[in-house]
């Protein structure tokens, strides 16, 4: 399977930010034995995805329903017309910030199947739940509840412990390596076969000084970056990694 190194733009960029959009496809476009992906703010979605070559778009986000009375909310179909290919669900800040529980994680994955592009659901545990020696149950539970009612063609997993996220800290490579084997065994006991193509990916400071390391590791099929994507400069070091590892 191809690398997949998707960067999460989260709340960050404007449009004078298209110039770095445009930077990271001429870079992603020198490494076309990885998939190169970005996940930017909806308002950017309809200009990021214009004339790019190598760069695949993304949303953050989107309502599990088709349409209706949702003041604020875009639906599946809206972030797909406007470009995106595939679109983070259930990320932790998500599921913080908006309350969000697995279940409805796994409606929107529906919507965004239903929609044909590719959902990217988030699993993580907390620093007290790995604390106490939990991570391992408490991402099986998220990952089972959060997943599609049927099997998808296409779907991507990411592993992003919570405590991770932003802070500079990462897991031991063990710890990222066993909770990777976890998600895989899980998929491929619900899927069969259809778990080999389905990447799953680690997220939480991933950089261009430990992507290789975290690359390497069994089941890590690539990478989802907040701080390291927002910048070509950042980016291409870990786009570099993941080539080199593919
Ligand atoms: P980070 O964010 O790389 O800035 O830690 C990752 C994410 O939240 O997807």
């Amino acid at each position: 399977m191809k690398k997949h190194i998707i960067g999460n733009w989260k709340m960050n960029g404007m449009q004078s930010h298209l110039t770095e959009i445009q930077k990271i496809d001429e870079i992603a476009a020198l490494f076309d034995n990885i998939m190169t992906g970005l996940c930017v703010p909806a308002t950017l979605i309809y200009s990021a995805h214009k004339d790019k070559k190598a760069v695949i778009i993304g949303a953050q986000d989107c309502h599990q329903s088709k349409e209706g009375a949702h003041t604020g909310c875009l639906s599946a179909a809206m972030v797909k017309e406007a470009g995106a290919k595939m679109v983070i669900l259930g990320h932790s800040e998500r599921r913080q910030d908006q309350g969000e529980n697995s279940r409805l994680v796994s409606q929107k994955a529906d919507a965004a199947i239903d929609n044909n592009i590719t959902p990217i659901i988030c699993v993580g545990e907390s620093l007290a739940q790995r604390e106490s020696g939990q991570a391992e149950k408490i991402v099986s539970e998220q990952l089972l509840a959060s997943l599609p009612s049927n099997k998808p063609q296409k779907m991507i997993i990411a592993y992003e412990p919570i405590w991770a996220i932003g802070t500079g800290k990462i897991p031991q490579m063990e710890e990222v390596r066993e909770i990777h084997e976890v998600i895989f065994r899980l998929l491929t006991q619900k899927y069969g076969d259809a778990a080999n193509d389905y990447p799953i990916l680690y997220g939480g400071s991933m950089n261009g000084e430990n992507a290789s390391e975290l690359l390497k590791l069994a089941h890590v099929d690539g990478g989802l970056v907040g701080g390291a994507s927002l910048t070509a400069d950042k980016f291409a070091p870990i786009l570099k990694a993941a080539s080199q590892n593919s």
